[in-house]
């Protein structure tokens, strides 16, 4: 019986503006998203009903049940008799979008085509998940459109503390902030477009440490590592992310903090355009 796997890439919030509120509470943003090729991988089987199990470094307390987001898209989808396996490498509640990322995987293996209105009912993030390529997201995430972005070195650290989402929009004091401008500088090269994110924001981060001081401590420490060039925050937190601009920058940075930080979650990777890894392939 055929087995298709389908990678799930961690999203990574470049920046995050929120710029207003609608009625129904949800925050429209303006963000610019990359994705890593560090990610979950999602697989499925024909199967008696809708059934999913979990395994992998990060599987602790990941629910197997209809709250899983993999089971809600496949349903959604019209998936039916379906055996899933979820390996999950990213932390959950973390900011970089496992959940929604894992239920755009079961989408694309499913070739189902949902609008956006409705994949953003189902989660917010799902509709960018679902093209794995560097997009300016709007809306409360319905929005998405294409951008070129150089490839960019980037280490992803998450300092082990669960952030819920709900609560860190709730804290934040200005809800009306500035948008990215409405075109968007074109980059060659890693050190500019890093510059240019630099004068940025991510309008959760400063909510987020209010709440837990950890992530700013964690930030100082990205900010001071050899070639960094950016530390920021992404989504509504925990993980952190910082920018290189050369691979061996990179690579020697996550050597150090390895050494020092043993406790968190750390990866790395060229930041980029994941569609090819993120396709659906099937196995038997
Ligand atoms: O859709 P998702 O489950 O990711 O969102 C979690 C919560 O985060 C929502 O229930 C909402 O409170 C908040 N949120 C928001 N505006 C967004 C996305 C999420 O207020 N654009």
């Amino acid at each position: 019986m055929p087995t298709t796997s389908v990678f799930a890439p961690a999203k990574i919030n470049l920046s995050l503006h929120v710029i207003g509120q609608r009625t129904d509470g949800y925050h429209l943003l303006d963000s610019l998203v990359a994705f890593a090729p560090v990610g979950d991988m999602v697989s499925f089987a024909p199967g008696r009903g809708l059934s999913l199990r979990v395994s992998g470094p990060e599987a602790a307390g990941v629910p197997v049940d209809r709250s899983n987001l993999v089971l809600r898209a496949a349903e959604l989808a019209g998936g039916s008799d379906l055996a899933f396996h979820l390996h999950k490498a990213l932390p959950a509640a973390s900011g970089i979008g496992g959940g929604s990322s894992d239920a755009a995987a079961v989408l694309r293996g499913l070739g189902a085509a949902l609008d956006p209105e409705a994949l953003t009912r189902l989660g917010a993030d799902i509709a960018m998940c679902l093209t794995p390529h560097s997009q300016r997201v709007q809306g409360i995430g319905e929005h998405c459109a294409r951008v070129q972005l150089p490839p960019l070195p980037a280490l992803l650290v998450n300092p082990r503390i669960e952030v819920a989402t709900p609560a860190i929009f709730k804290a934040l004091s200005q809800k009306t902030n500035a948008p990215m401008p409405a075109q968007l500088p074109q980059f060659n090269e890693a050190r500019a477009c890093i510059d240019w994110l630099a004068t940025q924001r991510n309008d959760l981060q400063a909510p987020a440490i209010a709440q837990a001081p950890q992530i700013g401590a964690l930030l100082d420490v990205l900010a001071a590592l050899p070639g960094c060039h950016l530390a920021r925050m992404s989504g509504s937190g925990a993980t952190c992310f910082a920018l290189f601009s050369t691979q061996s920058d990179l690579q020697s940075a996550e050597a150090k903090l390895r050494a020092t930080h043993p406790q968190c979650w750390i990866a790395s990777g060229v930041l980029g355009d994941q569609t090819e890894l993120a396709r659906p392939s099937a196995c038997h």
